[in-house]
């Protein structure tokens, strides 16, 4: 037989295999590059930017929980400048499709990082419209399905580049949310970014992060994520990424037969730095043991589903 053939498209990217390191949780590619060959990833997406450099919250900002992490980093980043000019000519030096995950506090914020980032050779944008993990106020887009709708529609009158809307799992109902921004004309959506959580050091009655709550991710969020993809593939027009407690091969299958037509793996590279090339190696051996010719004959296969 011949060699499976892993191949997706997302919003128009063309990916050699479906799996994607989750923003946030790869640096800026640099920091990984001597363990992991990232010309054999499907995308690379670096840290999420904003138009400033930002410092993040007061540490303690990562804390273990029983079958995940809490973290509350405060989206740190170099900002936009620094990230054109000094992380992103290394990235796009292995010709893996570059997208870039940006955020803002502001509806004018998000429109202007989409302007910048329009001729830099990036392949696509990653809207984080999650309320961020930062006392700084501002609106929460990602809740409430209007404001979404605006900032999606805005950056995609901007640029010209495939946009992603990356959304929060702390709502009531997904599925509003989906519709909102596939209305606002996102190309893909990604789900999902952490859930709200906490923890709390008994002996001293303090919280265990500096900024007292925290994102949840990790392989404690992996079966919400699951079912916020496959309840999301079953009204979306446009592509789903999943993303969400994915460690092996046999969890980003799950997401692929959920609906899932590409994965991200975050939290996994802090235990295990070479985990997504494991997981393409995984899915490839998936195919070839199941007489599978395309990953994409898998994509949205859950059967009685
Ligand atoms: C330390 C850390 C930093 C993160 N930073 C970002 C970020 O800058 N932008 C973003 O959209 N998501 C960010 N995320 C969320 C991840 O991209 C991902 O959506 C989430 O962790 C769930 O996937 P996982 O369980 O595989 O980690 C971050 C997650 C972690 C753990």
């Amino acid at each position: 037989m011949r060699e499976p053939d892993l191949s997706v498209e997302i919003a128009g990217i063309s990916l050699k295999n479906p799996v994607m390191t989750a923003s946030g949780t790869f640096g800026y590619g640099e920091e990984y590059a001597s363990l992991v060959q990232l010309d054999r990833l499907g995308a690379v997406i670096p840290k999420g930017i904003s138009l400033e450099p930002i410092e993040g919250n007061p540490p303690p900002r990562i804390v273990e929980t029983a079958a995940g992490l809490l973290n509350a980093i405060g989206l740190q980043n170099v900002g936009v400048e620094s990230f054109v000019r000094e992380k992103l000519p290394f990235l796009k030096r292995y010709g893996t499709p570059v997208i870039v995950n940006i955020f803002g506090y502001t509806m004018e914020d998000y429109v202007r990082l989409a302007e910048r980032l329009d001729d830099e050779g990036i392949a696509g944008l990653e809207v984080n419209i999650s309320c961020p993990n930062v006392k700084r106020g501002g609106l929460c887009f990602g809740h409430d399905p209007r404001t979404a709708f605006e900032v999606i529609h805005g950056v995609r009158a901007k640029t010209s580049l495939p946009v992603i809307a990356k959304l929060s799992p702390n709502v009531t109902d997904i599925s509003v949310l989906v519709r909102s921004v596939q209305d606002a004309g996102a190309d893909a959506i990604s789900l999902i970014n952490t859930l709200l959580g906490m923890s709390i050091d008994v002996e001293n009655r303090r919280s265990k992060l500096g900024n007292i709550t925290g994102g949840l991710s990790g392989p404690a969020i992996k079966p919400v994520a699951l079912r916020m993809v496959w309840q999301a593939r079953a009204l979306a027009r446009v592509p789903i990424i999943g993303v969400g407690g994915i460690t092996t091969a046999a969890d980003a299958l799950e997401f692929l037969i959920a609906g899932a037509s590409a994965v991200q793996i975050g939290t996994a590279h802090f235990t295990h730095p070479r985990a997504s090339l494991e997981v393409v190696d995984g899915i490839r051996q998936y195919l070839r043991t199941h007489g599978i010719a395309r990953v994409t004959e898998i994509i949205g296969s859950l059967r009685n589903g």
